[in-house]
């Protein structure tokens, strides 16, 4: 090899490198080298080499442009400004329904729904024309799912590609206008020379769409798998180049699957819909607490009813607590659908302040109907249910208890009581156990028996 030749090997080698690039997969951070850490997001294992896209595009003179400035009072939105999906859970997560040119990523586990969900969307929406762009599925198996769907309306188009540049083209070119990409991690962009699903790969795609959404003014919807592997990007990468996520949930081994807003330029977050899965599609559920508490036990020991709120809608909902004798040196706690570390609080706070024992006793919490509910206004009938296992001693199956509990035994006051009472009282409850310190707030009158109370000591001489 000449010299020459040797140098130009060195500069090619030296200038490939420096378009290669190491991305976390989690929450998308770049680094020039590999790390085992993310410094960013704090996940191990996530980095995977990525090469750049090629910066071929030549950069436009600001006489090139012709962007508008506008004033606020000038910007027209339309009268008909969101179109219902006719799914009333799905219209009340996105903030009242779709918004024109907005970008929203489905995300959610596998088989968790989010297909059969957009599906039905497509297919009931009346005021507009949907397109289900598939890179996952043949058309065959789209029409094999819909056929499980009860009243699908026949007439959705479909189209199976992969290619994103192509999609795109189709997006615009098509008189649909409502797009939904199912999935992100299945769709290529030929500008980037990664496998599909890597993290350039997604965010490219990603905002390719979000270009055209804005662009067209047609709502684009994504579906994005979520993994925690190194291999296939999740959409904590997109979050930001999107208007709207929204988290599909559930336990896949129960039927009820619940939607979540994590980000939304154009609603609240705090909204939920529920959903049954049925061998018919996707059901909502209009009345949760109906049934969550359908499958009671009633009088057993160990259960409790707490008045939750899951997003912005009260949820009664049974609690459920097994203390056993254990069998180990070290006892065991277990929680599911409740965090573990307040249990562990708990616990503590039973022990210290009322010399309630659970040294020689496993701990098992369960929150029926396989939801998981991060409120602390449950701490107390959590409390309840463990001492009523613990005593063998059932708790009135007409009472609901509300209430935080504190470090030094006080059960501290929770927001939106009005709401929970009534849906206590709805649900033909007798009586209610709520803080002292909502108490003295509450000015509207219930037929349903408000207990108020300052300590646990006392909630459990009430309960017992
Ligand atoms: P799917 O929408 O394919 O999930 P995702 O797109 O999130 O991967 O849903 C798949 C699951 O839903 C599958 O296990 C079958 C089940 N299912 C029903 O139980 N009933 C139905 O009517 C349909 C269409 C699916
Ligand atoms: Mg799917």
């Amino acid at each position: 090899m000449s010299y020459n030749n040797y140098l130009n090997c060195i500069i090619y080698k030296y200038e490939m490198k420096l378009k290669s690039v190491y991305i976390c997969s989690s929450c998308g951070s770049r680094s020039p080298k590999w790390l085992g850490k993310c410094n960013s997001c704090g996940e191990w294992n996530t980095f995977v080499e990525e090469s750049e896209p090629s910066s071929g595009t030549k950069r436009k003179s600001i006489k090139e442009f012709n962007v508008p400035i506008q004033r606020l009072s000038e910007i027209q939105t339309g009268t008909n400004y969101r179109n219902k999906t006719g799914i009333s859970e799905f219209d009340r997560v996105l903030g009242g329904g779709i918004v024109p040119g907005s970008l929203v990523l489905i995300g959610g586990d596998p088989g968790i729904g989010k297909s059969t969900l957009l599906l039905q969307m497509c297919a009931g929406i009346e005021s507009l024309n949907a397109l289900y762009i598939t890179g996952e599925e043949s058309a065959e198996q789209i029409k094999l799912r819909a056929s499980r769907i009860k009243n699908i309306n026949t007439d959705l188009e479909i189209m199976c590609e992969t290619c994103i540049e192509y999609i795109d083209s189709a997006i615009k070119a098509s008189h649909n206008n409502l797009i939904v990409v199912d999935s992100i991690q299945s769709v290529y962009s030929e500008r980037v020379e990664s496998t599909p699903g890597s993290v350039l790969q997604v965010r490219e795609c990603a905002s390719l769409l979000m270009q055209t959404a804005k662009k067209t003014k047609k709502p684009i919807f994504i579906v994005g798998h979520v993994t925690k592997e190194g291999v296939i990007a999740g959409p904590k990468v997109l979050e930001h180049t999107v208007d709207t996520v929204l988290q599909f949930e559930g336990e896949k081994t129960y039927s009820y699957r619940i939607l979540r807003a994590v980000k939304n330029r154009y609603g609240s977050t705090n909204e939920i819909g529920i959903f049954e899965m049925t061998d018919v599609g996707l059901q909502e559920v209009k009345n949760p607490s109906e049934i969550f508490l359908a499958a009671r036990h009633l009088s057993e020991p160990g259960v409790a009813i707490a008045a939750a709120m899951e997003g912005a809608r009260p949820l009664l909902i049974e609690v459920q607590a097994l203390v056993a004798p254990s069998g180990y040196a070290v006892p065991q706690r277990s929680a599911t659908g409740f965090d573990y570390r307040r249990l562990q609080m708990l616990v503590a706070v039973l022990e210290k302040r009322l010399g309630i024992a659970f040294r020689q006793n496993d701990i098992f919490i369960n929150i029926a109907g396989g939801i998981t509910l991060n409120d602390t206004s449950m701490d107390l009938a959590l409390a309840a249910a463990m001492v009523s296992s613990l005593k063998d001693m059932p708790i009135d199956p007409e009472t609901a208890i509300i209430g935080e509990v504190g470090l030094t035994g006080e059960i501290r006051p929770v927001g939106n009581i009005e709401q929970r009472i009534s849906e206590a009282e709805k649900l033909g409850f007798k009586r209610i156990l709520i803080p002292a310190g909502n108490f003295k707030k509450i000015n509207k009158q219930y037929k349903i028996k408000l207990e108020p109370l300052e300590r646990i000591s006392l909630a459990l001489a009430k309960l017992f």
